[in-house]
């Protein structure tokens, strides 16, 4: 509808151009919104308030005669002019009401295609020294689903999780797999533990220490038994991460890894490429870029260091190797990175360097979708009683235990097996759900009695709407899936709110796919779930007066349904049928 409008208004400002009320060089950005109150029509602009000036008129008057010059359109049953010159515009319910019915008949929900492009997700990206612990889930959660979101609308997406596998501490865990014989994969299950020892060896232990730093060298030389020791710990590692992305329910597999380690063999063409185009400098010994656009709060220029003074290379480095990679070999048309916002300079400045390299092709867009930190409830760093960092895989199983004890109390009857399903999927995506929910640049506090709670904006909340859209259709013989016959007619207010939600979906996912802001998704949903509600509780479906208002309703419920089942599924969350 949006778009509809903007074009109905571009074509009246091209007439008022040719009748010389406006002047020949405008070009305005044209914004159409969603009005909060519908007595105010469903879409207002600001057009006449904005091009006023240059028409020297009045805005209401210039209004006016926008009006006057708007072509008629089918969607539009009215256009009035309010406060200091705004169009509000009036949905013809009639055309909403078929889209909607089209939407319904179609098991992409209406939704059109965009154009495709190949989209590189830079996600999860733990480094492979300890297990996951918290810090590593909001990139793993917020990437998986607007990578489900691109998908959706016809994308192809490919999954890079850009672990940290070559780095230091790895000299740390050779040199202590060294010392203790390390038999059975049983030694090595307690990932967390053992890399602990190791680091208490290496902070104790100067003897230690050096043989660390002596078996990192070796590593990054080649030498066959520290590799071969380095993969063992690596795939241990990995299935490790493996494990919660499981439990988590996000798409990602071991086909999804692409570490550090495996632009090794690329580095030092990373430095030939960079001096043959002049652009290296050394300093103190170290390899070095000074882009002039970088600057510290003293005016001077920031380095950006590609090889250390003994010749060893950097984050950096790898990053840049990583995003030739993603432009010549993937191909990809955007890069996007859920990483840590306190990663912002480094991004900025690794990416204004592979463009003046060209290590991407001019048109690939890169974008750093940073996230804040996540806190404890008491808004300070997320640590354990005892100070300790939270593991992942730990604060998912005390999320599942909090959602068992919740959903028992609500449903004593509940079988076991049941009861464990659904306390799984409920704790999940209230995890889940409340990261999703906040803007993705802010800090927020992670609190288990919020997000586990049925009111408010949380995963319970949505859930239970959909098991009751659920609950109406298992009263009937027809199914969500479309078998409604009728029409969908638009009369009570509810209806016709709703409805105007439930066009919006496909603009809300765009909306998410170009920005990177799955929380605008959360909104519109929790938005739809009260619009439900208020359309179930003053519209009888099942009791309707006549047959076409029952059909017409069962048609309007089924579309809610899907859309929220459909909307909570690119968050990647699992919807119950019950619960
Ligand atoms: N391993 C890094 C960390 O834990 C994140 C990597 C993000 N991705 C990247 N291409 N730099 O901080």
């Amino acid at each position: 509808m949006k778009d509809i409008i903007r074009h109905l208004v571009q074509q009246a400002l091209h007439q008022l151009i040719t009748d010389g009320v406006l002047p020949e060089d405008t070009a305005p950005n044209i914004q159409v919104e969603n009005t909060r109150d519908k007595t105010h029509g469903d879409f207002a602009c600001n057009i006449a308030m904005m091009l006023s000036k240059p028409a020297k008129m009045k805005p209401r008057d210039l209004a006016e005669k926008i009006i006057a010059t708007l072509p008629a359109n089918s969607n539009i049953s009215k256009v009035e002019i309010a406060g200091p010159g705004f169009l509000n515009f009036f949905q013809n319910t009639d055309a909403l009401a078929s889209r909607l019915d089209a939407a319904l008949a179609d098991a992409h929900l209406g939704v059109p295609h965009k154009t495709p492009q190949r989209v590189v997700i830079d996600i999860s990206s733990p480094n492979l020294a300890k297990e996951m612990h918290v810090g590593h889930l909001r990139s793993t959660i917020i990437g998986d689903a607007v990578a489900r979101v691109l998908e959706y609308l016809g994308d192809t997406v490919i999954r890079q999780n850009h672990v940290g596998d070559w780095g230091t501490q790895f000299g740390m865990l050779l040199a202590f797999m060294e010392e203790n014989t390390v038999n059975s994969q049983a030694d090595l299950a307690d990932l967390e533990g053992f890399y602990r020892a190791a680091k208490k060896r290496f902070d104790e232990d100067e003897a230690f220490a050096n043989r660390a730093r002596e078996l990192v060298v070796a590593l990054q030389a080649g030498d066959d038994n520290c590799l071969s020791l380095w993969q063992r710990f690596k795939d241990i590692s990995l299935s490790h991460c493996q494990e919660v992305y499981d439990r988590l329910g996000v798409k990602l597999s071991m086909q999804d890894v692409r570490g550090e380690s495996s632009y090794n063999h690329d580095l030092p063409k990373v430095i030939a490429d960079l001096t043959a185009q002049g652009l290296l400098v050394e300093d103190n010994g170290a390899q070095c870029v000074f882009m002039d656009e970088f600057k510290n709060a003293e005016g001077e220029t920031l380095p950006i260091i590609v090889q250390k003074a003994g010749g060893g290379y950097l984050y950096s480095t790898t990053d840049l190797a990583s995003m030739r990679y993603r432009s010549r070999e993937l191909k990809a048309d955007r890069a996007l990175y859920f990483v840590d916002q306190r990663q912002g300079l480094h991004f900025q400045m690794v990416f204004a360097l592979a463009r003046k390299a060209g290590f991407v092709h001019p048109e690939m867009e890169l974008d750093h979708m940073g996230f804040g930190t996540m806190n404890g409830p008491d808004g300070r760093p997320f640590k354990t009683r005892d100070g300790g960092t939270v593991k992942l895989a730990d604060l998912i199983t005390e999320a599942e235990e909090r959602a068992y004890v919740l959903v028992k109390a609500k449903n004593p009857d509940l079988d076991e097996q049941e009861l464990k399903q659904i306390a799984h999927a409920v704790g999940i995506s209230a995890v889940k759900y409340a990261d999703l929910s906040k803007t993705r640049t802010s800090d927020y506090s992670f609190n288990f009695e919020q997000m586990l709670s049925f009111e408010g904006n949380t995963a319970p909340y949505l859930l239970y709407a959909y098991t009751r859209v659920a609950s109406v259709f298992r009263k009937t013989d027809f199914t969500m899936d479309g078998n409604i016959p009728g029409q969908i007619h638009l009369h009570a207010e509810q209806e016709q709110v709703l409805a105007a939600s439930l066009a919006r979906f496909a603009e809300v996912l765009n909306n998410v796919a170009l920005k990177g802001t799955p929380h605008v998704l959360c909104t519109y949903l929790y938005d739809l779930a009260g619009q439900f509600s208020s359309f179930y509780e003053n519209c009888p479906i099942l009791t309707a007066e006549d047959q076409a208002t029952r059909y017409s309703r069962l048609r309007l419920a089924a579309l809610a349904g899907r859309t929220l089942k459909q909307g909570l599924e690119l968050l990647g969350l699992q919807t119950l049928e019950r619960m």
